[in-house]
């Protein structure tokens, strides 16, 4: 498996990803980074680990197909079969979507269907919920409305602000999402509409 990591920002979960390669656990290599945030960390890690990574800036490009499109040329040409958004902060269109077919997954730091889009965790917070966490799902044209994986609780402490709840879903994030793609590296995931299949699971 070839993977595509989409990002914006830190890059924490690439380097979840980096590690959990380097430690065997992911039988996966990274084609190609990319970002949409030409001077985002996440860049800078790939290319701390020698991956090929661009940044994408979309003001350059005259509308959404285009800006994906050349996004999308960067993957083909490092041979990416799987995409992964891990931090990327825009929706994906149809050029996008398109290439990468049932093979494409986001991580969101909420326990998705509550608190699709942004600041998903300041969401959560300001609604009082005890339990939050992540998800890991297949993207389709919505938001955040693809088919569900796998998710992970995370408690939410009356000591909790944004930055710590935040800190808390990110640990599990980085062990949630190398699980998920290892599954994929094990054509062990199936998707009927809805619903997602995992063999070996209860
Ligand atoms: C993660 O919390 C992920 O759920 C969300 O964006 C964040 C990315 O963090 N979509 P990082 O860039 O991987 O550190």
């Amino acid at each position: 498996m070839r993977l595509a990591v989409f990002a914006s920002g830190e890059g924490s979960n690439l380097a979840a990803i980096l590690a959990a390669i380097e430690s065997g656990a992911l039988q996966a290599t990274v084609a190609v980074v990319l970002s949409d945030r030409p001077d985002c960390p996440a860049l800078q890690r790939a290319e701390a680990h020698g991956i090929p990574s661009y940044g994408v800036s979309p003001a350059d490009f005259p509308n959404k197909a285009a800006f994906e499109t050349a996004l999308v040329a960067h993957a083909r040409r490092w041979q990416a079969n799987f995409a992964v958004l891990a931090g990327y902060l825009r929706i994906c269109g149809p050029t996008l979507r398109g290439a990468f077919v049932g093979q494409m997954i986001n991580l969101h730091p909420a326990l998705l269907p509550a608190f699709p889009g942004l600041d998903a965790v300041g969401q959560a917070l300001a609604a009082g919920v005890r339990v939050s966490g992540c998800t890991v799902h297949l993207v389709d044209e919505g938001v955040d409305t693809g088919p569900i994986i796998a998710q992970q609780a995370v408690p939410v402490l009356q000591s909790d602000d944004v930055d710590r709840l935040r800190a808390r879903i990110h640990e599990v994030e980085h062990r949630l999402l190398p699980t998920v793609l290892q599954w994929f590296a094990e054509d062990r995931v199936h998707i009927n509409g809805r619903h997602v299949f995992v063999e070996g699971l209860p």
